[in-house]
């Protein structure tokens, strides 16, 4: 890590739901960063928080992540300012649901850039500019314990998001970097009307609050957890999953959700 730039910590998905908490979180928990450096498309939302945070400095950056010039950009910027990254959330995901053969290619296509290709290439793009003490925050999902009929690809980019999250992990110990994998039930933001989802009754019931959710991962990545699992069934899915037959849990939460 170059230790002469600014700390600063970097969010993807920062113009609403848990990404836009974060920063808030941060802006409030890290005051001595000197940048939050906040990534989404939608310029308008992150002026909006700019605004809201007055005493902090974020640098908004407009990118499209699914488009692989995002990359190109913010591989530029970082070799001009080589800040140094305390915090980095990838924050920016979607989802669509349907059955896989009513899903459209452009959907799948973008569900799997933002969620899978983009998270790992920020990551990747900011590894040299992580140190000792610095902490990657992923947002994973519950739906990466457990294939989802009926939310096939969004489920499976979860769990390739949670299986290189763990394996990052391992490949950062020996620099002291810690990887923390997000793993929340549904939770009350933008995420639903984004993907045009109808939340099921029995989602609806377990509908978590994004500052709640967020204020425990950024707990659990100060302790260096490597999987923050937000609420009491949550956890139980994750123990089913680690219990039950594979296929089993597929025919029961096509059943359940
Ligand atoms: N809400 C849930 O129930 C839930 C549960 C588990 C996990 N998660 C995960 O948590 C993360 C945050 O979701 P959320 O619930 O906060 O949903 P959200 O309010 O819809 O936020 C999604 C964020 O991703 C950004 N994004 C989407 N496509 C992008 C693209 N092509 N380029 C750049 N940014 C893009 C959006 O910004 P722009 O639209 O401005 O680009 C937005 O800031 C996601 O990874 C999601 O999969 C959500």
């Amino acid at each position: 890590m170059k230790q002469d730039g600014k700390q600063i910590a970097l969010v993807t998905g920062a113009s609403s739901g848990m990404g836009r908490c974060f920063v808030r979180k941060i802006a409030e928990k890290y005051p001595f960063l000197h940048e939050i450096w906040v990534i989404a498309r939608r310029e308008e939302a992150l002026r909006e928080l700019e605004r809201e945070l007055p005493e902090t400095e974020l640098k908004v950056l407009a990118y499209d992540l699914a488009d692989r010039r995002s990359f190109s950009a913010l591989s530029a910027l970082l070799k001009q300012e080589s800040p140094r990254i305390r915090l980095l959330v990838n924050g920016a995901g979607l989802g669509n649901n349907g059955l896989v053969e009513n899903q459209t290619p452009d959907g799948i296509c973008d569900t799997v850039d933002v969620n899978c290709r983009a998270l790992m290439m920020v990551t990747r793009l900011c590894l040299p500019y992580l140190g000792r003490g610095s902490r990657i925050i992923q947002l994973a999902s519950g739906s990466a314990f457990l294939p989802q009929p009926g939310f096939a690809v969004y489920a499976a980019s979860k769990a390739c998001v949670l299986s290189f999250s763990r394996a990052l992990r391992e490949e950062l110990r020996h620099k002291k970097i810690s990887v923390t994998a997000v793993c929340p039930g549904p939770v009350r933001t933008d995420f639903f009307r984004a993907g045009g989802i109808s939340i099921s009754p029995v989602k609806k019931l377990f509908l978590a609050e994004p500052e709640r959710v967020v204020e425990k991962a950024l707990e659990d990545a100060a302790r260096g957890k490597a999987v923050s699992v937000y609420g009491i069934s949550m956890k139980l899915v994750r123990l089913a999953s680690g219990i039950l037959p594979e296929g089993l849990l597929a025919w029961f939460s096509g059943k359940l959700f």
